[in-house]
């Protein structure tokens, strides 16, 4: 049994950043994680925090930024967490700096700034293509100075309320299998996404959805489920590394992509949206170049390899339907043009990677590289000023809350999204905890209950093998809730979920307590099975193709209704799984002013 005023569920960057906030305020602070500290995915953020820092082009501004976020999520995102992130980010970069991230530098000194797609100007400060493990690096170093409890690999297993609020929670130690009641004033989530879901994606292997199901079993509502991004590089061969991120700083150092036929074929796919700011030959896309490798403010449009992530990956997936398709079944991404020193030292990470794992030199050779799974947009709804969700006393930031990515995320708006409503959630659950002045009771009927649950798969012995369950989720939900949708898929993925679920409530996975990575997976197929659920559900629902959710058989944007129209899924009374809409409030003239009216269709509020 533990006590401690706020608990911090996951250590990646809104964890840290949070825990360092509350430290800060002088309540007591535990912080949960499956993995080791310092082992977050936010390390796989690796080409930068995006920031209107203007250090690299003074024409930048958090107004620009804000437009860029809210055009990239095709106008689905909450505006008013779109203006604070763009408003507050910059600060959030300099204070990483003064607790000691070491950015790359401009020639003058400067935090250095690289493009990646659909921001205006170069906005991503970065450290080489290691941005985000610097700043957990930077982060834990100052958080565990702050003072902080750290349980690590602990695995939650269920929220505990008490007088209609957040009372704790229950966890058991991967380790030792030991079980273990945190008591709490407030709790935050900071669990990151659910892209195990899928077979090939880019997440780590804790990135199982557990905080987006310990919500949902919480009943806090969950906002815009079916918006999953694929990012559009992820590693494609051999086999053994498929999924693995090529960051898109790659594209932002002047990467090109070409199908098997050696056609640039991004200019064939810029939306309309975006046909003013992109360039229409590859002339044209040369000379933004060969600006900005020369330290000029761009004038020229931009390359179409850096268009929104939504448009790359399904151009990638067009070119292999239509029979273009690299060596194994991706595009070719090429910076060998460029100076092999400034390669090595603007990517080394990409150098080694392609080098270790594929043999291949990227100084010399193309890539190949095919979409992957890389995050969710959707999760738990809160609310954008203090991160408290619709129950009492729970927090969330990150990839675990939605709002700001609206249907696609910019690349470099995760970092940044971590730091700056991390601490805003940090603050609030802090004075919140204080407020409350007391540890609210926990039922020993729901304790009892959860440790039945936690240890039930140790005693079947008749089952399946829960890693055989795990894997088949994982192929239909690749294959039926992927890039392209349509009806009949999502209605055979929610039945496939239904045979899954039964599947995996008699798994056994063998063995006992200690150091069983079976029983592990026996119990994050619960989590795994109601957040595929949700975003079949909620795709299932969506008749349009907006961002990061296309469905074939509604291949236009509903631009009448659907843009101001977010889904909301909660558990009814009877546990089953609801789903209904919601707007954001209308958005104030002088943001609106700000953004591309055309796009809007006359439904500008
Ligand atoms: O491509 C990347 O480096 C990933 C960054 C991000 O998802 O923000």
């Amino acid at each position: 049994m533990h006590e401690h005023d706020v608990v911090i569920i996951g250590a990646g960057g809104a964890g840290l950043r949070a825990a360092i906030e509350a430290s800060a305020a002088g309540v007591s602070v535990a912080m949960i994680c499956k993995s080791m500290l310092g082992k977050a995915h936010t390390v796989m953020a690796e080409g930068g925090a995006a920031a209107a820092l203007a250090n690299k082009d003074p024409r930048d501004s958090w107004e620009i930024h804000f437009r860029d976020t809210m055009k990239g999520g095709k106008y689905l995102g909450d505006w008013r967490m779109a203006e604070i992130h763009a408003q507050q980010a910059p600060d959030r970069i300099r204070e990483l700096e003064q607790w000691g991230a070491v950015f790359d530098r401009t020639p003058k000194g400067l935090t250095s700034q690289r493009n990646f797609g659909g921001h205006t100007y170069p906005r991503l400060a970065h450290i080489g293509d290691a941005t985000g493990l610097e700043l957990i690096r930077t982060l834990q170093q100052k958080g565990i100075h702050m003072g902080m409890d750290v349980f690590m690999e602990f695995t939650v297993r269920r929220l505990f309320q008490a007088d209609g609020r957040i009372s704790g929670c229950f966890a058991y130690d991967r380790n030792d299998g030991s079980l273990h009641i945190f008591k709490a004033k407030t709790i935050i989530l900071a669990t990151g996404g659910i892209t195990r879901c899928w077979e090939v994606c880019s997440g780590s292997w804790e990135y199982t959805g557990e905080g987006h199901a310990l919500a949902y079993w919480a009943g806090a509502q969950m906002g815009d489920m079916e918006f999953v991004q694929f990012h559009p590089t992820g590693m494609i061969w051999p086999p053994s590394v498929k999924g693995i991120l090529v960051t898109e700083g790659v594209r932002g150092e002047g990467g090109t992509l070409r199908n098997s036929e050696g056609n640039r074929f991004m200019f064939d796919y810029v939306p309309e949206m975006y046909a003013d700011e992109f360039a229409d030959t590859e002339e044209e896309a040369l000379g933004w170049v060969d600006e900005v490798i020369s330290g000029k403010l761009a004038t020229k449009r931009r390359p179409p390899e850096l268009l929104t992530r939504d448009v790359v990956a399904k151009a990638i997936n067009s070119e292999r339907a239509a029979g273009r398709a690299s060596e194994h079944g991706g595009a070719y991404l090429d910076i060998s043009w460029r100076d092999e020193d400034e390669v090595k030292k603007k990517l080394p990470g990409m150098y080694h990677q392609f080098k270790e794992l594929a043999a291949v030199d990227i100084t010399k050779q193309p890539m190949e590289v095919g979409p992957t799974a890389h995050y969710v947009m959707g999760g738990v709804k809160v609310d954008p000023y203090t991160q408290v969700t619709s129950v009492p006393g729970l927090y969330a930031a990150g990839e675990v809350a939605t709002g700001l990515h609206g249907a696609n995320r910019l690349g470099g708006n995760s970092l940044s999204d971590l730091i700056v409503f991390g601490k805003i959630a940090g603050v609030q659950a802090a004075e919140a905890a204080k407020e409350m002045g007391y540890f609210a009771g926990i039922d020993q009927s729901e304790v009892d209950e959860v440790v039945a649950e936690t240890l039930a798969p140790l005693s079947r012995d008749d089952g399946e093998n829960p890693a055989k369950v795990v894997s088949d989720l994982r192929g239909m939900m690749q294959n039926k809730a992927g890039i392209i949708r349509t009806r009949e898929l999502l209605l055979e993925a929610l039945a496939d979920l239904d045979g899954l679920s039964d599947r995996a409530s008699i798994t056994s996975p063998g063995g006992g307590r200690t150091y069983n990575p079976g029983w592990h997976q026996a119990l994050e197929l619960s989590a795994m099975i109601d957040v595929s659920r949700m975003c079949a559900l909620a795709a299932l629902r969506r008749e349009e193709s907006r961002g990061a959710h296309t469905r074939d058989d509604f291949p236009e944007t509903d631009h009448s209704h659907w843009g101001k129209v977010t889904s909301v899924i909660s558990m009814g009374d009877d546990g089953s799984m609801d789903i209904g809409y919601t707007s954001y409030p209308d958005i104030p003239d002088h943001l609106k002013s700000l953004l591309d009216i055309d796009d809007l269709h006359g439904e500008g509020s």
